[in-house]
């Protein structure tokens, strides 16, 4: 059996890579080896990026249908238990006064809250509708690449059979324990096995618990029974829960339905509720970067290339923006529109993300100390002293003061894992992919983690201003992505636009050209698009399908088609 790609897994990486290369008409085949998509909530934190993501595949709609929305994920509550005594709070995922200017105006999508179980399927479902051979119950057992292919054997779930697939390329995206790495030898950077966790899948009505004060998590630390904050993930608005506890010294081991059950009634906190136990799964903690994410003809996507906990909520994330990346940059190369040397930028570009991603979800963990510090709560004290200390904290005391002092400051502190838009929107990408004009990149004029800084240097996202097209609102990000590079050019940039088509006519590559500006096709109607665009009036940019800068001019150029012919000529590695 032949194929251009064969992709090994289907969750958020393997489904998003599925669906791309459908819509680019690509011959691929995806398996999985389990029956059906993810069948517990897992990832949830959805941000603006991967809502983009799904914006270019006319999904956006379906995924905010299954998905809790952005105005019900911001209040983060620490509390002895979900009936207890609320010991902090703060605003996240850019729902606090002082940053919801920056979520709004950085991207028309809205980040939610999507259980993977839930949002697995949406994507499944357009993949399918692009006619992607998906199949399930079907595992990799063994793969081997030459020079001029890869050779996968595949195993049936329901009979056992085994069938040889044969590829010109393969993507494993087959999760943190990557059959795929390990066969052909790919390098893990960084540790593995740095602790244990079990989420618990609960079914619990704690609508009275968190209707006034709605949120995608809330972290309970039940005095006296060592959990040292468990995490609770919204499934369902208050009747679902994923509740993360992380292993350590004073927890058994076991992760016993018994011991769950306690440690799920003390997080409840009131004995009148009425709880079930849908699922226990345990996993590891990891801070692991692939050392390479292209290996001949096969590439890594999503947790294959990169283990970290879910602090900040990008695993999925990353996975299904790893796949934007990669899915043209195939589809070109198998089309002859790009040289083959194009596909190791996926590597260049999207390796630096993979390693900021698990530094910072480590990072994130460990700035959960100071505020467990100043609250006085750690696993092994007696519930006594766990009392003792919240009693002290809000006290009318000098000290009671202080300590409240060093709670609000260790709140802050969360801001990094909690509305780290830099980390989420920021990356930036540096590889042949990308024609640097020769400007410097701009300095960042605030923490480049926590605020997104755009700018339109060639290798930026493109930024999000909303145009005016007639009577509809229409974003900058509209405009470009579905699978094409884009000129965009505004009021006198008409030599650009007839480059472009010039060059599409010569080349085969379809080059669309959109004009911004006041009173142009697509009207800077706010004057929005003139302060953020970095070029003038005749300037130009060229967009990448994932919609990444690939170059840009400032103004008119003497040959705005020669011009052009060496950009692209340079990025695709062909005339
Ligand atoms: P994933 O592991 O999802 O899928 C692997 C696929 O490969 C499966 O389809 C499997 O069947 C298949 N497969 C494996 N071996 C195979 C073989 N040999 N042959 C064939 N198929 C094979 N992320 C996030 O962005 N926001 C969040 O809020 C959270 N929260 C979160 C909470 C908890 C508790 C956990 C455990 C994880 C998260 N995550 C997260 C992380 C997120 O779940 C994770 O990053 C993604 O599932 C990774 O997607 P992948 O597609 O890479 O792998």
């Amino acid at each position: 059996m032949h194929t251009d790609v064969l992709v090994v897994g289907a969750g958020p990486a393997g489904l998003t890579a599925a669906a791309f290369l459908a819509e680019h008409g690509v011959d691929a085949i995806t398996v999985t080896k389990y029956p059906g998509t993810a069948p517990t909530p897992r990832a949830h934190i959805t941000n603006q990026r991967t809502v983009e993501v799904f914006r270019d595949l006319g999904l956006e709609d379906q995924v905010r249908e299954i998905a809790m929305p952005a105005e019900l994920m911001g209040t983060n509550v620490w509390a002895t238990s979900f009936a207890g005594v609320e010991l902090a709070r703060m605003m996240t995922w850019g729902r606090g006064r002082d940053r919801q200017g920056d979520y709004d105006s950085a991207s028309p999508s809205q980040m939610c809250n999507a259980p993977q179980n839930a949002l697995e399927p949406v994507i499944l479902a357009s993949a399918q509708e692009r006619e992607a051979d998906i199949r399930f119950g079907t595992e990799l057992v063994d793969i081997v690449q030459d020079d001029d292919g890869v050779r996968a054997t595949l195993q049936r779930g329901e009979d056992g059979t085994t069938y040889v697939v044969e590829a010109k390329y393969a993507i494993g995206a087959d999760g943190a324990n990557s059959t795929v790495a390990s066969c052909l030898g790919f390098d893990m950077e960084g540790t593995a096995g740095l602790g244990s966790a079990f989420t618990v899948w609960i079914e619990a009505d704690l609508s009275q618990y968190v209707s006034h004060r709605p949120g995608a998590l809330f972290w309970v630390a039940p005095p006296g029974t060592n959990v040292l904050w468990s995490a609770w993930t919204a499934v369902v608005p208050s009747n679902e829960w994923n509740a993360l506890f992380l292993m350590h010294e004073f927890l058994p081991a076991d992760a016993s339905d018994e011991t769950v059950a306690e440690l799920v009634r003390a997080g409840i906190g009131d004995p009148e509720i009425e709880f079930r136990i849908k699922h226990i799964g345990q996993w590891q903690i990891n801070q692991q970067v692939s050392a390479q994410y292209r290996k001949g003809r096969v590439f890594l996507a999503g947790d294959a290339a990169h283990r970290h906990p879910p602090a900040n909520g990008l695993g999925s994330n990353t996975s299904i923006q790893d796949s934007f990346n990669l899915a043209w940059k195939l589809a070109y190369v198998l089309k002859g529109l790009a040289a083959p040397e194009l596909l190791d930028t996926y590597h260049d570009e999207r390796k630096p993300v993979g390693r900021q991603v698990i530094d910072r979800a480590i990072k994130s963990l460990q700035e959960m100390e100071p505020l467990a510090q100043a609250l006085g709560l750690r696993p092994g004290q007696t519930a006594a002293d766990g009392w003792a200390n919240i009693d002290e904290l809000f006290s009318p005391t000098e000290v009671g003061a202080a300590r409240r002092a060093q709670v609000r400051k260790a709140v802050r502190l969360v801001d990094h894992q909690l509305n780290c838009h830099g980390v989420e929107l920021g990356q930036r990408y540096t590889s042949r992919a990308v024609v640097d004009d020769g400007t410097p990149w701009p300095a960042y004029t605030r923490d480049p983690e926590l605020y997104y800084h755009p700018t339109t240097h060639a290798g930026a996202y493109l930024p999000h201003v909303w145009l005016q097209h007639g009577t509809e609102y229409v974003s900058t990000l509209d405009l470009v992505g579905h699978g094409r590079f884009t000129v965009l050019t505004g009021v006198g940039g008409q030599a650009w636009d007839d480059a472009a088509s010039a060059l599409s006519a010569e080349t085969g590559l379809e080059i669309v050209t959109r004009t911004i500006g006041m009173r142009a096709e697509f009207d800077d109607a706010l004057g929005e698009w003139a302060e953020i665009r970095e070029i003038d009036d005749e300037g130009c940019l060229l967009v990448r399908p994932d919609r990444h800068i690939a170059w840009r001019s400032r103004g008119l150029a003497d040959d705005p088609l020669g011009t052009l012919r060496t950009v692209l000529v340079s990025l695709l590695g062909r005339p």
